[in-house]
C-alpha cells in the first residue's frame, strides 16, 4: 500500500475507557492504575492525543456497574468519570483537540444536555461534541427511579425527540443577539432570542436556552447505534456516528446503508463521518506484537471473560462446556437492550465456528469492536485498506492499556499514516466541525427570521407598487 490520498484523510478519536480498553488493563504490569480518575492521568491523554493531531478524544458513560455487582467490583475495574466535568477539566489543559462525551437520552433531560455541552463549547473555543446515545444496559433503570428500561424503539423515538429539542435550544440564541451596548444599556436583541415552545409525546420545553449561540454554532451530534432504529436516528441526526465491525464487508455494507439513507433527509452523505472502533497490539516485530496480545489475555480470569459475554448475550452459560458452541439464542429482534452488539458476537460466532472459550478471547479485549495485531506498517496497511474500501471515515482507536497504549500508536502509527498522505500533519482548523470537515448547520430561527423580513420586504414593496400604480392612476 502507502499511495497518496491528498483528497481525502481519516478522523480519528482517542477513546478514554478505565485505564484502557481490554478488561484486563487495571493488571498489566505497565497500566498506570495510580492515576485512575487523576486529572493528570486524563490530561497526559488528551494532550497525547493532541500531539498525535487526533481529531477528538471520547468518553463513554454507562450509569451503571456490570452485572453481577459483587463480581463486577471484585474483579472488573468499573469506575468510571462523569464525562462533562471530565471534558469540561481537558478542555482547560488542551487547545485544539475535540471533546466528545456521552450523555444518554433515556436518563436526562433535554434542557439540561442542551446547556451542558454550549457550556462547554464556549469554555473550550468550539470543541464540544456530544454522543446521544440511547443506553445499551437494561439495569440502567434502576438508578433512575424506573423499574424497566424503555422499549428499545420507544427509546429511539425519545432519542430522536430529544435530540430535536435539544438543537433547537442551540438555535435559540441566533448569532449577533448579543449586543453588549454599555451606552445604551442594551445587552441582547429580543428579536434574535426565541422560545422553542416544544410540546411533544415526551417533552415539553420552552426556552430560549441561558446559554448564547456557541462557538461551533452547535456542538456536534455524535450517534453510536448501529441497529436499523439506530440507523434511521443517525441518519436524521447525526454528524459522527461511533460503530463496531469485525470484517471489511460488514463495515463497507454498513457504510453504505447509512450514507445512503443521508439524501431521503436532505442531506449530504459528506455531512456524517462513520468512525468504527480498532483496538491496536502494537509490536516492533509480528511476533512481539502477538506476545503482547497473549500476555493480556493471560490476565483476564475464566469467570470475568465469562461474565462479560454473558452480560452482552444476557445469557447464563455456566452449564454449557467452554469448549463448546453457543446455545440457540433469540435473535437480537427478541431483545431490548443494545441490539447490534448483540448481533455482532452472534454473527461473528456463528460465521467463526466459535466457542465460548474462543469468543471470550475475541471480545475480552475490544468488546466486539475490531482488534489489529502487528507492526506499525502492518497496523497502518489495514487501517488504510478499509478507510480505501469505503468502509469508514476513520477510526476510533481504543488503546488496551494506558498510558503506553496510547504513546505507541501516537509515537509509531501516526507518523506511518501522516508519511502515507493519510492523516493531516498539523491542525488546519481551530473547532471540531473544522477537524471534522463539517460545515456549521443553519439556524432555523435566524432561516424563519429571514423569511420573514423577506415576506415583510415583499409586503412593503408590493405596498410601494400599489401606492406608485395610485398615484400614477390619479395623476392620469
Ligand atoms: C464507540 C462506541 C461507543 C459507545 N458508547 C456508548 C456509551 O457511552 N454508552 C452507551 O450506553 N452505549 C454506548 N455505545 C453503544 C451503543 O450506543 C449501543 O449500541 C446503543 O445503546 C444501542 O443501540 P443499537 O440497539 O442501535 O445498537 C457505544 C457504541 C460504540 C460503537
Amino acid at each position: 500500500m502507502g499511495t497518496n490520498h491528498q483528497q481525502r484523510q481519516l478522523h480519528l478519536g482517542a477513546f478514554i475507557f478505565g485505564v484502557g480498553h481490554h478488561i484486563a488493563a487495571w493488571r498489566y504490569p505497565l497500566t498506570d492504575t495510580g492515576g485512575l480518575l487523576k486529572l493528570d492521568f486524563y490530561k497526559q491523554f488528551a494532550q497525547t492525543a493532541e500531539r498525535g493531531k487526533f481529531d477528538l478524544v471520547f468518553i463513554e458513560d454507562i450509569p451503571v456497574l456490570p452485572e453481577p455487582l459483587n463480581r463486577a467490583v471484585q474483579y472488573t475495574l468499573p469506575v468510571r468519570a462523569e464525562p462533562l466535568t471530565l471534558l469540561s477539566a481537558l478542555a482547560s489543559v488542551t487547545k485544539k483537540i475535540g471533546l466528545v462525551g456521552t450523555v444518554s437520552t433515556t436518563y436526562s433531560e433535554p434542557f439540561h444536555v442542551a446547556r451542558k455541552f454550549a457550556s462547554l463549547d464556549h469554555l473550550s473555543s468550539g470543541r464540544a461534541g456530544w454522543n446521544a446515545v440511547t443506553t445499551s444496559m437494561e439495569n440502567t433503570a434502576k438508578n433512575f427511579g424506573r423499574d424497566h428500561h424503555l422499549d428499545h424503539s420507544l427509546r429511539y423515538e425519545r432519542a430522536k425527540e430529544f435530540v430535536d429539542v435539544v438543537t433547537a435550544l442551540w438555535d435559540s440564541w441566533e448569532e449577533g443577539a448579543l449586543v453588549i451596548d454599555k451606552a445604551t444599556g442594551q445587552f441582547a436583541d429580543p428579536d434574535k432570542v426565541h422560545a422553542i415552545n416544544h410540546v411533544g409525546d415526551h417533552f415539553s420545553v420552552r426556552g430560549p436556552l441561558n446559554v448564547h449561540r456557541s462557538v461551533q454554532g452547535r456542538p456536534v451530534v455524535v450517534q453510536a447505534g448501529s441497529s436499523t432504529t439506530g440507523q434511521a436516528f443517525a441518519a436524521q441526526t447525526a454528524e459522527v456516528v461511533f460503530t463496531a465491525w469485525q470484517t471489511l464487508e460488514e463495515a463497507q455494507s454498513f457504510y453504505a446503508s447509512l450514507k445512503g439513507q443521508l439524501p431521503a433527509y436532505g442531506r449530504s452523505p459528506d455531512e456524517l463521518k462513520i468512525l468504527p472502533g480498532v483496538l491496536p497490539f502494537i509490536g516492533a516485530t509480528e511476533e512481539e506484537a502477538k506476545a503482547k496480545e497473549a500476555e493480556f489475555q493471560n490476565l483476564v480470569l475464566p469467570a470475568v471473560g465469562l461474565g462479560m459475554v454473558q452480560n452482552m448475550l444476557r445469557v447464563d452459560l455456566s452449564g454449557y462446556p467452554l469448549d463448546g458452541p453457543l446455545p440457540e439464542l433469540p435473535d437480537s429482534t427478541d431483545i431490548n437492550g443494545g441490539k447490534s452488539r448483540y448481533q455482532l458476537l452472534l454473527d461473528m460466532a456463528r460465521r467463526e465456528h466459535l466457542t465460548i472459550r474462543q469468543l471470550i478471547h475475541r471480545v475480552t479485549g475490544a468488546r466486539g469492536h475490531r482488534t489489529i495485531t502487528g507492526t506499525p506498517v502492518q497496523i497502518a496497511d489495514q487501517l488504510e485498506e478499509w478507510f480505501v474500501k469505503e468502509a469508514c471515515d476513520g477510526f476510533n482507536i481504543m488503546p488496551p492499556y494506558l498510558p503506553g497504549g496510547l504513546d505507541e500508536f501516537v509515537d509509531l502509527v501516526i507518523p506511518e499514516l501522516q508519511r502515507r498522505g493519510l492523516f493531516r500533519s498539523e491542525y488546519s482548523g481551530h473547532t471540531l466541525r473544522d477537524h471534522l470537515g463539517l460545515a456549521e448547520p443553519a439556524n432555523r430561527f435566524a432561516q424563519r427570521s429571514a423569511a420573514v423580513a423577506e415576506s415583510a420586504a415583499a409586503d412593503e414593496s408590493q405596498a410601494g407598487v400599489a401606492t406608485e400604480a395610485a398615484l400614477a392612476s390619479a395623476s392620469e
